[in-house]
């Protein structure tokens, strides 16, 4: 499929206008970046299993009924999604304590949490994306009282979903980050999952060892991440 212009370039995609209308060519790139891009690397391979796996998350939710920008994936690092209106919120699930929620509030990594806890944190580079509170979006204009309410309905479907499909192949969900489009489609008006699910936006696991199979592997320097990423695909039964 013909890519139109670029749209967008961002640390980990680009983004080009696809064919038709309405619609978004995401191409998944190598870089892989941390604390607001302060470190950068290219991991060659990264962007093909991050392709791979988004499709298969983004699938799995469509089959539960759970609306994504999904169309379908063109090639080994491109795939075609609905356009949406990006709410500048990245909406954090988790599971167990972890990374800054641990930082922040002393608690160790790994303790499981009472029940799931559902984060808001303002997309702003400049600001490093703060934590916010519900308050902080309806006031600002980020997003409605009704949208909110239906995007933690949205973030605790996709944590049932993904936390058990990781457990089924011996892996533990600690936390994940989705972020939320709105669409004004003939078809289909409402929210939806934007965006890309992957092990950039998650952090797993192992049940067994601890060992983790997620971004931290690059952002702590704990070995090779693409070795980590491709565990992941392997025994999801994605390659
Ligand atoms: P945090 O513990 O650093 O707040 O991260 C929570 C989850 O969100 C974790 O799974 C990693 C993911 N995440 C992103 O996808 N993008 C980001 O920019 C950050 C900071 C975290």
């Amino acid at each position: 499929m013909a890519r139109g212009k670029k749209i967008y370039d961002g640390k980990a995609k680009t983004l080009f206008k696809g064919s038709e209308p309405g619609t978004i060519i995401q191409y998944f790139k190598d870089d892989a970046t941390a604390f607001n891009a302060k470190k950068h690397e290219i991991i060659s391979g990264k962007g093909v299993l991050n392709n791979r796996l988004s499709e298969f998350f983004m699938t799995g939710l469509k089959e539960l009924g759970i609306p994504t920008h999904f169309i379908k994936r063109l090639n080994m690092r491109e795939q075609l999604v609905m356009s949406a209106e990006i709410i500048p919120l990245e909406v954090v699930v988790r599971n167990f304590s972890a990374g800054s929620m641990s930082n922040r509030l002393g608690i160790k990594e790994g303790t499981r949490l009472p029940r799931p806890i559902v984060e808001f944190y303002y997309k702003n580079d400049e600001l490093d994306d703060p934590l916010v509170t519900e308050e902080h979006a309806v006031a600002f204009n980020w997003a409605t009282q009704i949208e909110l309410d239906e995007i933690v309905t949205i973030a605790l479907r996709v944590n049932d979903y993904l936390s058990g499909v990781m457990k089924a192949v011996g892996i533990r969900l600690i936390d994940f980050k989705i972020e939320i489009g709105r669409v004004f489609d003939n078809d289909y008006q409402g929210l939806l999952i934007a965006d890309e699910i992957s092990p950039d936006s998650c952090r797993l696991w192992d049940i067994e060892t601890g060992e983790k199979l997620d971004k931290d592997v690059f952002r702590r320097d704990l070995g090779d991440l693409k070795d980590a990423y491709t565990e992941v695909a392997k025994r999801l039964g994605v390659i």
